[in-house]
């Protein structure tokens, strides 16, 4: 039996700048640390790097084509700090502006909301170079290039976000160095936590103050953790494991405060005035959700543990071993909408890696990717049917792009990019999906 999904539910997809525009040295864009960091040998599989990547800089007419045909009635992309500010401050690079205001007018021309993500990650290198996230000054920074990009595009954009998932950097390129900048260090990773609550704060202001018609929320990755183990030292291990991941970029936006074991730690770090900057009123929280994360103690880890594959016999698995499991998306959506007062949520991220077969006759059929689909929007029809605010769907990707540290060894897109030539094939999970939006009803 078909399941509805409410009138007005916002069907979209998304996509980041670094992964999908390539053209890194064109038109004035400065470097990225995503560019320094992946021209390291042994830091992304294959050597990849997203100097072209999907070329989405000059393909982006036949890619807002992909965008209708899909029938998507918003799309969420993100600028490129280092296209607008190619120092990361000071001088804006008018060419990098042109660009996004190209692309924006085609996506309104073609009835397409543009949601912008003020930052996906890639980070100008002189801010790094100056302390990037360790440095409190990188909030004041960011919270300029952010008012300068909500000025330039807040007549036609109306839902804003600061920071792509914030818990990530602090876990992820601060404490395991798995992303760039790829440090390893427990006192940068409480400085990035601050300095980027902070830097979400100080983007609230200038949306308020530059386009107070605009909406903003954050854009949060969040999944049950679990202990990969059942004894008391992975219990510890999960508590900790929850505090970083999912509660220290939340909480003190949400509720004000910052979430014990972390809180006095921080402590230190909050000057007067921080926790009412940052704790200002959102206008929807952005869910991006995968997969629950697992974790077990690790003497020899930063933060003293780590996250680990499922437990052996778990299953299924996508292609980056991240558990399918749609029980825990519907757990999380419960947890953010109880823990935070009921927002309205959309969520702004959801999909899978399978490894994709471009067939003889030019198609990709995904059949798990279509099943992975089917199942958690199957989870989120149930949340809505109990009672959360759940308002739109943004499935990850568009296409396929560069996976960070799996360059392009994974693949997420609902369209194949055949490299290097960069074709773009709509694969089975498109035109499924497509079939959804159209009946807005599994
Ligand atoms: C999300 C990111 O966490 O996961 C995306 O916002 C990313 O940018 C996606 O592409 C998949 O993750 P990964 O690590 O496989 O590239």
């Amino acid at each position: 039996m078909a399941r509805n999904f409410p009138p007005d539910f916002l069907w979209g997809a998304a996509a980041s700048a670094y992964q999908t525009e390539g053209a890194t040295e064109t038109d004035g864009r400065g470097p990225s640390v995503w560019d320094t960091y992946a021209k390291v040998p042994g830091n992304i599989v294959n050597g990849d790097t997203a100097d072209i990547s999907c070329d989405h800089y000059h393909r982006y007419p036949e890619d807002v084509a992909l965008m209708r045909g899909l029938g998507v009635k918003a799309f969420r992309l993100s600028t490129a700090w280092p296209r607008i500010f190619p120092e990361g401050k000071g001088q804006v690079n008018q060419l990098g502006v042109d660009f996004y205001d190209r692309l924006i007018d085609l996506m309104l021309h073609e009835g397409i909301e543009p949601w912008i993500c003020l930052h996906h990650w890639d980070m100008p290198v002189p801010i790094e170079e100056a302390g990037g996230w360790r440095s409190r000054e990188t909030a004041k920074i960011f919270g300029d290039y952010a008012a300068e990009v909500i000025r330039r595009f807040g007549d036609r954009v109306k839902r804003f976000a600061p920071i792509n998932e914030p818990n990530v950097i602090p876990w992820v390129a601060y404490n395991l160095g798995r992303h760039a900048p790829g440090k390893q260090n427990y006192d940068a990773c409480l400085q990035a936590i601050h300095n980027l609550n902070l830097a979400h704060g100080k983007t609230v202001s200038a949306v308020r103050a530059e386009a107070p018609d605009a909406e903003i929320g954050n854009i949060v990755s969040l999944g049950p953790v679990r202990p990969h183990y059942d004894d008391a030292a992975h219990e510890e291990a999960r508590v900790f494991g929850d505090c970083m991941w999912r509660r220290v970029m939340v909480d003190p936006l949400w509720l004000g405060t910052y979430p014990d074991p972390i809180a006095e730690k921080i402590e230190p770090l909050i000057k007067p005035g921080d926790m009412e900057e940052i704790s200002q009123k959102l206008d929807f929280f952005g869910l991006n959700h995968y997969n629950p994360v697992f974790v077990a103690p690790n003497p020899n880890a930063t933060l003293g543990y780590s996250e680990v594959m499922p437990p052996s016999g778990m299953g299924p698995l996508t292609d980056v071993n991240w558990l399918v499991d749609p029980d825990a998306f519907l757990e999380q959506i419960r947890d953010t909408s109880n823990r935070y007062g009921k927002p309205v949520i959309y969520i702004t991220e959801n999909g899978a890696s399978y490894p994709d077969m471009l067939r003889s006759d030019r198609t990709v059929i995904d059949n798990d990717r279509i099943r992975y689909f089917d199942r958690y929007l199957g989870a989120l029809l149930d949340a809505i049917d109990e009672g959360h605010d759940v308002r739109g769907y943004f499935a990850w990707s568009l296409m396929d792009n560069f996976e960070w540290g799996r360059g392009y060894s994974k693949r997420f897109g609902l369209v194949y990019v055949d490299y290097p030539t960069l074709q773009r094939i709509p694969k089975a999970s498109y035109h499924w999906l497509k079939g959804v939006i159209e009946d807005n009803a599994l």
